[in-house]
């Protein structure tokens, strides 16, 4: 019988779109911005918890006004306007911890009720 292997924790989907050099709308990666998803996947290896969370490149998640932008599942958190800082937290607070940093969550005006796609 093969072992049991347990899904994921949680998946961390993480905008990587950069928008082509000028460009005026905003993206989520550019010059000051584009370590953010390296400096995610090192925190996840140091602490040993690659794995059971899953660090995942996405394009764009469409909310590139508020970015840089990652979206942890389950449970459809979205932040936004992101730093280094703000990662060290989300990763010790939600997902080490479990409760989400409901201060970095996108503002609720660009986070609405999802439409309901049942007849
Ligand atoms: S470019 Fe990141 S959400 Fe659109």
């Amino acid at each position: 019988m093969m072992p049991q292997m347990p899904q994921p924790t949680f998946y961390i989907f993480k905008c990587e779109q950069s928008a082509p050099p000028g460009m005026p709308k905003p993206s989520c990666v550019n010059e000051q911005t584009q370590d953010l998803f390296n400096y995610l996947a090192q925190s996840l290896m140091q602490k040993g918890i690659m794995g059971p969370v899953q660090a995942i490149r996405t394009s764009c998640l469409g909310r590139c006004q508020m970015g840089p932008v990652m979206m942890v599942e389950p449970g459809h958190y979205m932040y936004s306007n992101l730093s280094k800082e703000k990662i060290d937290k989300i990763v010790q607070e939600h997902i080490i911890g479990g409760t989400p940093v409901q201060e970095y969550l996108i503002p609720e005006q660009f986070w609405g009720e999802p439409i309901n796609l049942a007849q």
